[in-house]
């Protein structure tokens, strides 16, 4: 069965996930029962792997590359919802999904997800040369979508209240690990394998100039009006309406939208709306020691 045939499950009907550690990175339970077949995973040369930390914008771009991929057919990218387009390879629900099921059905050329760090990827990743898009968001944003989305999804932890929860992040003591680490992780490896690294508010800056540099890198060699038309396609407007984009498939059970929808304001800046002064004076103290040794500071908008 899988994710989007769960309808049948009601509210309340499934327990919250509990959590564990691989190599010091907390995971769900189920992902970390089936380490060593992830870890094993055998990437193909023509994989294309979107790797993000959670609420980086994973779906945004996963859309962009399959509208991509079906040269901007809207009807095409509406075949089926975006997790069964492009499986996410550690994801574990038992008895109802397994990315690695699914990766090894699909044919080549595959498109998959990770938020794995790169310390985690399945080495023949790197090994087969895979291309990778990486996409990176400004903390404070990533850690306030990341707790509404630890809200509305039973996939998750209960978050506790946003003061618990940013404690947590700070810690990095959350799912997929520190939000420093992953962040520099791919950073630190972009210039040694096939790897485009990519920025959320540059997304929403300059879409079209993002979208181009998404098709230069996969090799695709689209007319002007088709890149618009993906522009178009995959703004937040739009793909919040679109059910094949949302996540409305999935059982309430699991996501309920009516705590917080998953397509929920993708907006820049919204943190403002969250922090407190002092956390925010805390948060900046933490970040400049956690970035201090890395260039990649600079290319982070608030
Ligand atoms: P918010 O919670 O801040 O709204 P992921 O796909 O990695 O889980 O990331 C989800 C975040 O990306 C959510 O952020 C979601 O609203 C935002 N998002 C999804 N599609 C988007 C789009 N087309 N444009 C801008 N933001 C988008």
């Amino acid at each position: 069965m899988a994710l989007n045939k769960m309808k049948d499950l009601k509210i309340g009907e499934m327990e919250r996930i509990t959590v564990d550690y691989v190599k010091g990175i907390l995971l769900p339970t189920s992902t970390c029962e089936i380490w060593d077949q992830i870890w094993n995973f055998e990437a193909k040369p023509d994989d294309l792997l979107i790797a993000t930390y959670p609420k980086a914008g994973t779906t945004w771009t996963q859309e962009i590359v399959d509208l991509m991929q079906n040269k901007g057919d809207v009807d095409k990218s509406r075949r089926a919802p975006i997790y069964e387009r492009i499986p996410f390879i550690e994801l574990v629900i038992p008895a109802i999904q397994c990315g690695l099921e699914q990766a090894n059905e699909m044919p080549s050329p595959r498109t998959l997800k990770t938020h794995l760090p790169i310390e985690l990827l399945p080495p023949s990743f790197l090994e087969k040369n895979c291309k990778i898009i990486y996409v990176a968001r400004n903390a404070k944003d990533n850690m306030v979508s990341y707790y509404h989305f630890h809200r509305m999804n039973k996939g998750l932890p209960d978050p506790g209240t946003w003061n618990e929860f940013f404690e947590k992040f700070l810690a990095g003591k959350v799912c997929w690990g520190s939000w420093y680490d992953h962040v520099k992780g791919w950073w630190e490896a972009k210039d040694k394998h096939q790897i485009l690294y990519l920025f959320y508010e540059d997304m929403k800056k300059d879409p079209k100039r993002e979208i181009q540099k998404v098709a230069e890198f996969i090799g695709s060699n689209l007319h002007d009006e088709v890149l618009d038309k993906i522009v178009h396609h995959t703004t937040f407007d739009v793909m919040k309406q679109n059910p094949m984009t949302n996540y409305t498939l999935i059982s309430t059970a699991v996501m309920d939208h009516s705590i917080s929808p998953f397509m929920r304001k993708g907006a820049v800046g919204d943190w403002k709306n969250y922090f407190t002064v002092a956390q925010n004076e805390r948060y900046d103290e933490d970040y400049k020691k956690n970035m201090a040794n890395t260039s990649l500071t600079f290319h982070f908008q608030f």
